[in-house]
């Protein structure tokens, strides 16, 4: 079972959209509620599916983490099992694997926009993912991302 934190543009609700085509209705933590959330993408338009609840439940394999950078640190302890930490911004995934000794980062480049809990997808951009969180790449795939996996997504070298 997956775990999202944070409902927002890209995160929460695209990466719920996948899940919900995938066969998953993730558990989800988020901190502005609304009571229905809508995807506007390639012309159609779907409801997002999602459990929303104050902590993930403890078989939740992957929590998805996709709130700003600079929110991370509010949001650590209410991570279960293996962190993947979908942000732009930097710091985010350093912080977690420094406080919970496991962490993997990973980048999606849609574009979207969003108001309230309507979203809406203005460009089709990717999934980036580590191999060693195949099980998510594999998952968001069958729910029509455009995944890409890579061994190294955090190269070091100049
Ligand atoms: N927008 C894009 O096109 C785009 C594209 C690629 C990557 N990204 C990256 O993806 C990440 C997320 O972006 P976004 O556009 O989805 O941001 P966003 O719309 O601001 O969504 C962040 C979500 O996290 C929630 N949140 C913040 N602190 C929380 C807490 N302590 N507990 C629970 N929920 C909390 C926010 O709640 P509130 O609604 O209450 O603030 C909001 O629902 C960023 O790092 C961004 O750089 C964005």
């Amino acid at each position: 079972m997956f775990g999202i934190i944070g409902l927002g543009g890209v995160g929460g609700m695209l990466l719920a959209h996948f899940l919900n085509n995938a066969g998953y209705v993730p558990y989800v933590v988020t901190r502005t509620r609304y009571g229905r959330y809508l995807i506007k993408f390639g012309g159609g338009e779907y409801e997002i599916r999602v459990r929303l609840v104050d902590k993930l439940p403890s078989d939740v394999k992957y929590t998805l983490i996709a709130v700003k950078a600079y929110d991370t640190e509010s949001i650590i302890d209410k991570v279960v099992n293996t962190p993947v930490v979908f942000q732009n911004g930097i710091g985010g995934v350093e912080l977690i694997r420094d406080r919970l000794g496991v962490g993997y980062g990973a980048v999606i480049t849609y574009g979207v926009t969003r108001s309230e809990g309507t979203v809406e997808v203005r460009g089709v951009g990717e999934v980036i993912l580590p191999s060693s969180v195949g099980e998510v790449a594999d998952t968001l795939k069958a729910g029509g991302a455009n995944v890409r996996v890579v061994n190294d997504i955090e190269p070091t070298g100049g």
